[in-house]
């Protein structure tokens, strides 16, 4: 039985001509597929400069060097998160606040952010999870109102639009992935969207070796920079599919949709139905409290069945690593809860409608086997 994973890229003939093209012509590293790859990400995001990277985690990482977060300075985020969001953070030697979520939108609370500001507070790293827009006016206004700089992670967002405007057209430092789960990949990579083109050479330095380029062959080095660069095999990837990204996403939306109608009977909760602003990188839904301990059970009957599930993410703050940083921490109750409960159905743009209906069916059966399996001993 062949099983249905819960994400695939699609990849068509075209951009598998293109990379051959690439093999061919012997220029494999970053190169004239990377530059137009970056124009047409900036041409689309109101011009603004656009650099490529080999992961956003590079982006963010470098976000947050140009901002000059650094040593003593405190980040405010979500922990319900890909442990990236917050792994940045310690890179740059800062440190992580993470702060709760609101139940509804499973996004970073505001209200909540606003409450764990201190004297060390720089900048605030809000996550556009599965897809699902972070209230842009309010994060601005309240990064304003306090002087803070804003690294939108909006890795699993592109295509999102906030109030008519796509993601990445407006704000501060803006990242996005383009790992083989999101909604369009280059194999493996990343990208920042900035302010101005001084970042954007701050931006390149980074991602080599900081070094700058001479016109006589030589080249300086000023700062201590990376290894981040992308490959033009990666860049003609991407190339071919920012071209179907609108269509991708309006796929993804119209089967979204058909969960709605198909899972409406489930003990379930649903996401935001939200039809005009997210790109539906995901599709996340809450078992009822009383299945959270049985989820890797449920996961493995699915699987059983034909069907793989996901679980993005387990808290951050939970995990070994950051329980050891802060073993003090104050609960983060609604983040705790949906992590717990949180499953990722298969949604990706080549399912069919029978598809989404087989998935529902199935959860419907495993979620009433479990039942009747009794309580868990
Ligand atoms: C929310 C979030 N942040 C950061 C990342 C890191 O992206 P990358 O894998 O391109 O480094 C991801 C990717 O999974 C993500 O989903």
């Amino acid at each position: 039985m062949d099983l249905l994973p819960f994400t695939r890229p699609d990849i068509d003939e075209e951009t598998i001509a293109a990379v051959a093209a690439v093999l061919r012509s012997g220029w494999l590293t970053t190169g004239p597929k990377c530059k137009e790859l970056e124009s047409a990400l900036s041409c689309r995001l109101a011009g603004r400069p656009v650099r490529l990277v080999n992961s956003a985690t590079a982006a963010l990482e470098f976000a947050l060097r140009i901002a000059g977060i650094g040593s003593g300075d405190e980040v405010i985020t979500t922990s319900l998160s890909w442990v990236a969001t917050a792994n940045v953070i310690l890179t740059v030697d800062a440190l992580p606040v993470f702060v709760d979520v609101d139940p509804r939108t499973r996004l970073i609370d505001l209200a909540k952010v606003e409450l764990a500001i201190t004297s060390q507070t720089r900048a605030i790293i809000p996550v556009d999870l599965a897809g699902f827009p972070v209230d842009r006016d309010g994060l601005y206004s309240l990064a304003a109102r306090h002087g803070l700089r804003v690294i939108e992670d909006a890795a699993q967002s592109l295509g999102t639009t906030w109030r008519g405007r796509e993601l990445g057209s407006f704000g501060d430092l803006v990242a996005f992935s383009f790992h083989p789960n999101k909604n369009m990949t280059t194999g493996e990579g990343g990208c920042l969207v900035m302010n101005t083109e001084q970042e954007a050479r701050q931006f390149e330095k980074y991602r080599l070796q900081g070094v700058t380029r001479c016109n006589d062959g030589t080249y300086d080095c000023d700062i201590l920079g990376g290894k981040a660069n992308l490959t033009d095999i990666s860049a003609a990837i991407g190339l071919g599919q920012l071209k179907r990204l609108d269509h991708f996403n309006r796929r993804r939306r119209e089967l979204a949709r058909l969960y709605f109608d198909q899972l409406a009977g489930l003990p379930l909760e649903l996401p935001p139905a939200d039809f005009e602003q997210s790109n539906w990188h995901m599709f996340q839904v809450l078992l009822p409290a009383d299945l959270a301990a049985r989820r890797g059970e449920i996961i493995q009957r699915m699987r059983d069945s034909g069907i793989a599930l996901g679980v993005h993410y387990p808290a951050i703050h939970q995990t070994s690593l950051y329980k050891r940083l802060d073993p003090l921490r104050s609960p983060l109750p609604h983040t705790e809860e949906i992590a717990a409960r949180i499953l990722t159905l298969p949604l990706f743009p080549a399912m069919q409608e029978s598809d989404i209906q087989t998935v529902a069916s199935t959860l419907s059966e495993v979620l009433n086997a479990t039942y009747a399996k009794g309580p868990k001993t």
